[in-house]
């Protein structure tokens, strides 16, 4: 078969993520690969674990890129922290929680489930009765879950963890460098994400971070594969009962590839650490305080303009991440024929909805390097006209009008 070159359309990416790549994120990427024991390697691998130490704020030497996609973080987490037949608890709030349980449970945990409505977030009194009830080895909990567009509070879960020794986790793909978030401050024992929301690449790696108490479970599962075991590796060998179920989400091996033994473990993702780095070197260049509030400003212009515009918006506002907004579809107007519009005439993609929100919410995204001034007002304009030739109700001027009064009002106080 005769493929033509690759030439993607032109798109501006506007739902929940995957968003358009910084062009800086995607030079890096196509950088030249270099040995995998390069001394140049070693030290883009050292200075991306400190970089995201930065963007997790955390002092937690555990603080690496695990290869695949942020669902990969998340199995490698659960896979290595949970025994089979441990208790797992997990808050579900939106799609992302179930996805938590799923993999817990094919982990061999035990998992308990707590649900609030679509919409709500859990006040902490709720997670601590239920640790209380349950006594789980492990909490594991989404923080923005963009299915619902909601940010669960963490501060005070992490002090309570510790009240009752229980592992925190939480799983930060789609919040981290858009809402507020301090691995440390928060008490977390571990947390993992992905390149393709607030941090501005593609997706494909996921950054993840370990505290010291929770890498102490994982190393005392650790195994290492027979063919690079050395003489004095045999002492830390795992009972078999204990042996982490996965071997490319190996912690205790993953830890030794990228600590100072460089124990071979897969081949590194060299185009993928490359972008992973610039995501993080952008950041913190940017200053995490920065990145968030620009997150929150250009998420408070859409938010303003989708409401300018006379739509209605979907869950408790108080609790929504400043980076994606639910908007509810109007009644009468065709949810897939609005979506094509946009893509086809003005090469906007907004976001779909799932389960009990399908065909009743657009999730709008303003993240990473689209959370921008020009994405914003281009996509609210495009709305309006699609929307009205679709037969809805728009208010004229409404929303390009509302986002550029917080832009303004930015501009004054800042
Ligand atoms: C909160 C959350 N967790 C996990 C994922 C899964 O990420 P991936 O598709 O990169 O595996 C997503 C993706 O949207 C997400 O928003």
């Amino acid at each position: 078969m005769a493929a033509s070159e690759l030439n993607p359309p032109p798109r501006l990416l506007m739902g929940p993520g995957p968003i358009n790549a910084d062009p800086r994120v995607l030079r890096a990427m196509a950088a030249q690969l270099v040995g995998q024991y390069d001394p140049s390697m070693t030290d883009y691998m050292n200075q991306t674990q400190a970089l995201y130490r930065e963007v997790f704020r955390t002092t937690n030497e555990q603080t690496l890129l695990i290869d695949g996609t942020a669902r990969a973080g998340i199995e490698a987490a659960l896979v290595s922290l949970v025994r089979p037949g441990d208790r797992v608890l997990v808050p579900v709030f939106g799609r992302f929680g179930y996805l938590l349980a799923e993999i817990a449970e094919r982990c061999g945990a035990e998992v308990l489930i707590i649900e609030v409505g679509w919409g709500e977030v859990f006040a902490a009194e709720q997670i601590e009765q239920a640790i209380r009830t349950h006594r789980p080895a492990l909490l594991a909990l989404v923080h923005g879950d963009t299915s619902t567009t909601m940010a669960q509070p963490l501060a005070d879960i992490g002090a309570i963890c510790r009240q009752h020794d229980v592992l925190f986790y939480s799983d930060v793909t789609a919040s981290l460098a858009g809402n507020d978030f301090a691995a440390d401050d928060l008490g977390l024992d571990a947390a993992t994400a992905g390149l393709q929301k607030c941090l501005g690449g593609p997706s494909g790696s996921a950054p993840v971070t370990f505290s010291p108490r929770a890498v102490e479970v994982i190393n005392s599962r650790k195994r290492i594969e027979a063919g690079i075991r050395t003489a004095g590796d045999a002492a830390h060998e795992a009972s078999p009962g204990e042996t982490i179920r996965s071997n490319y989400f190996d912690l205790a091996m993953i830890f030794d590839y990228w600590g100072p033994r460089r124990l071979n473990h897969h081949t590194e993702a060299t185009s993928m650490l490359y972008g992973a780095r610039e995501c993080a070197r952008l950041l913190v260049a940017e200053g995490m305080d920065a990145a968030v509030e620009r997150h929150r400003l250009h998420g408070a212009a859409m938010l303003a303009g989708v409401q300018g515009l006379g739509l209605g918006v979907f869950g408790d506002i108080a609790h929504k991440m400043n980076n994606v907004v639910a908007v509810r579809i109007p009644d009468g107007v065709d949810d897939a024929g609005v979506r094509g519009a946009l893509l086809d005439g003005f090469g906007i993609e907004i976001g779909t909805s799932f389960g009990p929100l399908q065909g009743m919410v657009w999730r709008i995204g303003t993240m990473g390097y689209n959370a921008r001034t020009d994405a914003v007002l281009t996509t609210l304009a495009a709305l309006e006209q699609v929307l009205r030739r679709a037969g809805a109700q728009v208010t004229a001027g409404g929303g390009v009008g509302a986002a550029y009064e917080v832009y303004a009002d930015a501009a004054v106080t800042g």
